[in-house]
């Protein structure tokens, strides 16, 4: 089973598991700030459960690579959302400040949980 690195956790998930259910059901703070209330739960519009991504997982669908290609995030910039990525191998994940997590500073990192 593919290991996910996140927050300072090491765990398991099935391999093509949703990264956005496996990070919240770890209770791991996907979502900075008020971005924890409002967001879009998964659907791939609000854009706000950007991560980065080291590892193996799927490739970006449109609605990723759709909402990442809009302010204030940057398609140059090397995230995805969570909530359209699945998991096919080990990953490691990083989440960066803004509430859409578009920021350049660590909020956490995988073998760290703060900053
Ligand atoms: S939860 Fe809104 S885009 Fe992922």
């Amino acid at each position: 089973m593919p290991k996910v690195t996140a927050y300072g956790q090491t765990f398991e998930c099935d391999r093509g598991s949703n990264l956005r259910q496996v990070l919240l059901e770890q209770g791991i703070p996907l979502y900075n700030g008020k971005a924890s209330i409002i967001n879009c739960h998964g659907l791939g519009t609000c854009g706000t459960c950007a991560v980065q991504v080291e590892g193996e997982v799927s490739e970006p669908n449109w609605r990723d690579r759709a909402r990442r290609s809009l302010p204030p995030h940057k398609p140059s910039k090397n995230l995805r959302l969570a909530c359209q990525t699945q998991v096919l191998g080990d990953v490691r994940v990083t989440k960066f400040d803004g509430m859409w997590g578009q920021g350049d500073r660590r909020v956490w990192e995988p073998d760290k949980p703060t900053n």
